[in-house]
């Protein structure tokens, strides 16, 4: 059982999100799989890994699920909660994601990039590289999924990732996305968007 979560809300947010991925993972992987890899970049505590887990063990045998965050303390919690999962290989790093190139070990492929609250309005610059590195680290028929906390930021994310060669396959506004109560016009997993490195074509489908 894993470390219970200190917020009331996460476990009811999360619920709400693992509804909204698992048609867009179905989509994304038709076929069991032997092995999926994620990359969760800017993962944070990574609270949502057991429901990725959950989603994704639907679609492979196998299941690795890397995060990497700038901050070694939400790392820690991190490990400390999805280390030891038994049905996934959970590994998380200290790294900052402008700068993936510096390691090896996370070159990819990844069948699935996550970046849950991306932070484009903190820093454009810097998630730009961070944008351009996932796209880069996707596999041929990976898919990079951004969820953002409001409307204008998930807008400027979009256009960002688009222009780096992004292809958008669908964005969702969360219909039942809670209202951050300290943070007006702020909600958790307000909008998703869901992108591909190329078009999708039947014969990448694998
Ligand atoms: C809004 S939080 C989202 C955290 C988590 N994904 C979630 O949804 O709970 C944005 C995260 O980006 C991380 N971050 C910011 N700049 C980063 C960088 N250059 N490299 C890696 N992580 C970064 C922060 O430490 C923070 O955990």
């Amino acid at each position: 059982m894993p470390l219970p979560f200190s917020n009331k809300y996460t476990q009811g947010d999360l619920q709400k999100l693992k509804a909204l991925l698992a048609p867009q993972f179905a989509e994304a992987f038709p076929l069991p799989r032997k092995q999926l890899r994620v990359l969760n970049i800017a993962c944070g505590r990574a609270d949502e890994t057991g429901i990725l887990i959950e989603n994704l063990l639907a679609h492979t045998e196998l299941l690795e699920i890397t995060g990497v965050d700038i901050r070694n303390r939400e790392i820690g919690e991190a490990k400390q909660r999805w280390a030891k999962h038994p049905k996934a290989n959970c590994q998380f790093f200290t790294q900052n994601a402008s700068q993936l190139d510096h390691v090896r070990e996370l070159d990819g492929p990844y069948d699935l990039i996550l970046m849950r609250h991306q932070n484009f309005w903190n820093g454009a610059e810097t998630w730009v590289k961070i944008y351009d590195a996932a796209l880069h680290r996707l596999s041929e028929s990976g898919i990079l999924t951004i969820t953002s906390y409001f409307d204008d930021e998930h807008r400027q994310a979009m256009q960002a990732i688009t222009s780096l060669g992004g292809k958008l396959q669908h964005t969702l506004r969360n219909p039942k996305a809670r209202p951050i109560a300290d943070a007006p016009n702020k909600s958790v997993d307000r909008h998703i968007a869901i992108f591909r490195r190329t078009p999708i074509s039947p014969d990448i489908i694998v």
